[in-house]
């Protein structure tokens, strides 16, 4: 009970966006990962993680569809709620499905829902200016958002598929013009999906809020893969940013310490991970 307040002076203390805000300012890398149940939770907190996603990317991991679009409200409250019984210092954020933030009060609502029901501290939501609107709407509420650039896997039947965004230099231009316009709207934290490493670099030198990769080269100020892939439990051909943290080691456990411990000393993502 009253977690937050009793624990904040401790050894431990639970990350939040103000911790996540003066990591970046201190070059301190933030790891992130994502995660689906409550004994990873618990595994991914004690390897020392910072943030935690329920992305619905559950939705081929966990449920075995080839894209997210069919992950619905009620699975991510379902797995936020068991993630948050297993995490103690990790900052949980909770992914906005595919047509859950169609309008501004549509948004809200569920939002609310993926904090009271899941137990999430901040929701993540995909698109450019198009959801300004949107973030700035949540952020008058005081929640917490994470606008997700890039490679959007929601919109993969409209772009043409899992491919690399921002690689033409317009193209590019508008990814930098959307990350402005959404920080600008109030997100407090950006995600850039699989776009070239340069990019990266850019738009992280441009914001102030905190900026994490997944396939957007080292200059990001954290870095987020899926759980299953760190581990090597997913089949199949994985993306090229993916690096099998479980090789070498004996647990779960110190394989996601391997990973937390390479992206804090910079030894992932290398050269053969970026685009
Ligand atoms: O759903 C998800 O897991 C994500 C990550 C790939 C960032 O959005």
């Amino acid at each position: 009970m009253y977690t937050q307040l009793q624990l904040r002076d401790s050894a431990r203390p639970p990350v939040n966006v103000a911790s996540l805000v003066k990591m970046r300012e201190q070059g301190q890398k933030i790891v992130c990962i994502t995660c689906y149940d409550a004994s990873y939770a618990a595994l991914v907190d004690a390897a020392g993680i910072d943030v935690v996603l329920v992305g619905d990317s559950l939705g081929m991991v966990i449920q075995g569809h080839d894209t997210t679009v069919p992950v619905t409200l009620d699975h991510i409250i379902y797995h936020c709620r068991a993630v948050a019984k297993g995490l103690f210092r990790p900052f949980l954020i909770a992914d906005m499905p595919f047509m859950t933030y169609t309008s501004r009060e549509q948004a809200l609502q569920n939002a609310v829902r993926l904090m009271q029901e899941g137990g999430a501290k901040m929701v993540k939501l995909e698109g450019g200016a198009g959801q300004a609107a949107i973030v700035e709407f949540l952020a008058s509420h005081d929640i917490a958002v994470c606008a997700h650039l890039g490679l959007r896997p929601q919109s993969v039947h409209k772009t043409g598929g899992f491919r690399v965004q921002g690689r033409e230099d317009a193209a590019a231009e508008q990814m930098r013009r959307d990350a402005k316009l959404l920080q600008d709207a109030g997100a407090d934290v950006v995600l850039l999906e699989c776009i070239p490493s340069a990019l990266g670099r850019e738009i992280t030198e441009e914001l102030h809020v905190p900026v994490i990769g997944i396939g957007a080269g080292p200059d990001t100020d954290g870095q987020i893969l899926v759980l299953y892939d760190v581990l090597d439990i997913t089949p199949g051909r994985k993306p090229r940013f993916v690096q099998n943290f479980q090789a070498g080691h004996d647990s779960p456990l110190a394989g996601l310490e391997a990973y937390a411990a390479a992206v804090r000393n910079r030894t992932y993502p290398g050269p053969e991970h970026c685009f």
